[in-house]
């Protein structure tokens, strides 16, 4: 009785574990409307994606390339995260108007900044393109063969998609490994204009301290308008551009949320890896994502203690000391995670099962061969990851091989070159220590026996490069001969040595792998008829659905999946830069009556980077949060997905009105949002 319990637990649990991982093509969703409307969904399938109505992709965006909106009034006003309009708000920003530091809210529509070169894209259509894409392909062609014809295939099938009308962009892209291609014709909009934005100490407050971390209070957001032509179609800036009016936009819930909830997230997932071979799981996980933590540890710790001697450093480099700790946390979340699944032991385990019923058929030495491949891959692909952070992480370096491009003023604004120096010599201490002699550059071995030491190079470069000296740089001209400047020759021999003896073999045993990795997955999907797969996230729109839910991080633990500014008041501390609140929000708490104020929530759907600033939504079709994030525990869902640990974090969409209310006093620009409870 007890057993049978247990297992039917298990079933129930791995049921709903299949459930809520999952990104889903939009025009395929009728596949999964049924179990979205069990699960409490009140919408049908054409009210998510449709070609013949307008439909919910018609209020979503892809934002500046990387990041997801969505439209939330019929003038086409936009929200997106704060992290996401950054580097907009940044330009923007002046030092007398410094818009990241203080905020900034339209209080008319003509005060609504252009955002120069930002763009948004909206999804007209997407369609399953394979036999056009493979028409002429035969079976005894080469995998080179076979690219050019697809190139050939999809420039054809692209160009006629935009012959169709204004500011039409199309891409084809594989699903499945090339088993599948889908058009995606979006049309881009280039005039969006900045709104409103929270000061920086609630748009990114907790900073890189909490980043990737539940419980969470950043006010996460952004507020864009986007202008069209007056026939409303795309148009380059003008004062005579109007606002755009969106097919559809979302109405926002103020009814709240709480856990069990049905969430459901529309956005640009940007990459994952669900289906790769145990060996691609154990290089990530055991070899490329440590080296590479350990890597920016040693750059984290450097940078951190010239940040703390002194004010001027930490401005310059906490936006930089913010971009290298995204990526090294969250790798540390993934080798973690992925160690605790025991991923790479159960791939393992699948792969002999495979390996056995794929005997005798047209898979057999299918996984052997993969295999075989990622051993000669991995010494090569290490070399290339050491070399991305070490030689190119170093600033002077870079920007010595990217001369003349580059902007020799913004880059010696934000420079300290004590601090890189150290740098330099840490990253190539463990590029001397941890790359395999073998593939060494002979430059680089020859240079340390004859300086004697990565330090006594170190001061050569920082000694005598040119780059080393800001005035020398400004009057330097643009064809000087530079062969000799001892940072520009580092740079030009490692990047000689890599694109001639690293980049060409990567090359070519990617294409022998990705020739594989699309029988395998083929393979996977014959073999396990049951499971219902979706593709690996490529920057397409997708739907993710899941529900509120709180995690046990460890034994003992129980986050619960909501936070309030009660919270914010806990963290708040004016003498740490990323806890320092604004004065009006301690002022308005003091007032009383705020304790409850919603600020996050986490709930289960399945999101990846290029996910943030994806609505998510209600069972109604209602916007009720902004996603932003991962907890830490569940950065793995790129490789594979933990129900019981993986979580997306969310702006509740409560907390941006509070803001833009009370600490904005812009109320007047949620006048055209339509609330619904
Ligand atoms: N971890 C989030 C995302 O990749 C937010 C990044 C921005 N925030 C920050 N504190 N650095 O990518
Ligand atoms: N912060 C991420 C982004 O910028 C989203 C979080 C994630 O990777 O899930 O897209």
């Amino acid at each position: 009785m007890k057993k049978t319990f247990a297992i039917l637990a298990s079933l129930l649990i791995s049921f709903s574990a299949l459930a809520d991982e999952g990104m889903w093509l939009p025009s395929l969703i009728s596949q999964r409307i049924a179990d979205m409307q069990a699960k409490g969904f009140k919408l049908g399938a054409e009210d998510i994606y449709s070609i013949n109505q307008a439909s919910l992709k018609d209020a979503v965006v892809l934002f500046g390339g990387g990041c997801t909106g969505e439209l939330v009034s019929a003038e086409g006003l936009l929200f997106t995260n704060h992290h996401c309009g950054y580097s907009s708000i940044q330009k923007l920003s002046s030092v007398e108007h410094d818009y990241l530091r203080d905020g900034f809210w339209a209080m008319t529509r003509d005060q609504e900044l252009p955002a120069e070169g930002l763009n948004v894209r909206f999804l007209e259509r997407m369609e399953d393109v394979t036999s056009q894409v493979l028409d002429g392909y035969s079976l005894n062609m080469t995998e080179s063969e076979r690219s050019e014809l697809v190139t050939r295939n999809s420039e054809a099938v692209k160009k006629a998609a935009v012959a169709e009308g204004k500011g039409l962009r199309a891409s084809v892209e594989a699903l499945y490994y090339g088993n599948q291609y889908f058009l995606f014709v979006y049309r881009q909009y280039d005039d969006v204009r900045l709104v409103g934005a929270p000061p920086s100490s609630i748009g990114k407050f907790g900073g890189d301290t909490d980043n990737w971390m539940w419980p969470r209070h950043t006010g996460d957001f952004s507020i864009f308008r986007i202008y069209a032509g007056k026939d409303n179609m795309p148009a380059s800036y003008s004062e005579e551009n109007v606002p755009y009016t969106p097919k559809k936009y979302f109405k926002v819930s103020l009814g709240g949320v709480k856990e069990g909830d049905f969430t459901f997230i529309y956005g640009f997932p940007g990459s994952t890896r669900e289906y790769i071979m145990s060996e691609g799981v154990r290089y990530i996980s055991e070899i490329s994502d440590p080296a590479k933590i350990d890597l920016r540890t040693k750059r984290l710790d450097i940078l951190k203690r010239y940040m703390d001697s002194s004010q001027k450093i930490r401005i310059q480099y906490s936006s930089k000391y913010a971009s290298i700790s995204n990526a090294w946390k969250k790798w540390q979340g993934e080798a973690k995670g992925i160690d605790k699944m025991n991923t790479v032991a159960e791939k393992q385990a699948f792969e002999k099962r495979f390996i056995q019923w794929a005997k005798g058929g047209r898979y057999e030495g299918l996984v052997e061969r993969i295999g075989g491949l990622y051993e000669r891959l991995v010494p090569y692909d290490f070399a290339r990851e050491y070399y991305n952070e070490t030689v190119r992480a170093v600033e002077l370096i870079n920007f010595a091989s990217n001369w003349p491009d580059g902007n020799v003023d913004a880059f010696y604004k934000d420079y300290h070159m004590a601090a890189d120096k150290e740098c330099f010599v840490a990253l190539m201490n463990a590029f001397k220590d941890n790359v395999p002699e073998q593939f060494q550059p002979e430059y680089f071995k020859n240079g340390l026996a004859s300086y004697g030491s990565v330090e006594a190079w170190a001061d050569e470069i920082y000694g005598k490069s040119v780059f080393a000296d800001e005035k020398a740089v400004a009057s330097l001209s643009k064809d000087a001969s530079l062969d000799s400047d001892p940072a520009r020759e580092f740079a030009k021999e490692f990047a000689k040595w890599y694109s001639e003896t690293i980049v060409p073999v990567i090359t070519v045993i990617n294409s022998e792998l990705d020739l594989a990795y699309r029988d395998y997955m083929r393979g996977q999907m014959e073999f396990q008829k049951d499971k219902t797969f979706y593709p690996d996230a490529n920057l397409t729109l997708r739907v993710a659905y899941g529900h509120i839910a709180g995690y046990s991080p460890s034994d003992g633990v129980y986050y619960h999946p909501s936070s309030t500014v009660k919270g914010i008041m806990e963290k708040d501390n004016p003498d740490i830069f990323d806890y320092n609140i604004p004065q009006r929000l301690r002022d308005i708490y003091a007032e009383g009556g705020h304790e409850d104020q919603p600020v996050c929530f986490i709930a289960t759907n399945h999101t990846s980077g290029g996910n943030s600033g994806s609505p998510v939504i209600n069972e109604n079709g209602d916007l009720i949060g902004l996603n932003f994030d991962r907890v830490w525990e569940g950065t793995m869902s790129d490789i594979v997905f933990d129900p019981e640990f993986c979580r997306n974090i969310c702006l509740d969409v409560r907390y941006l009105v509070f803001v833009v209310r009370e600490i904005g006093g812009a109320g007047h620009i949620l006048d055209e949002v339509e609330f619904t409870n």
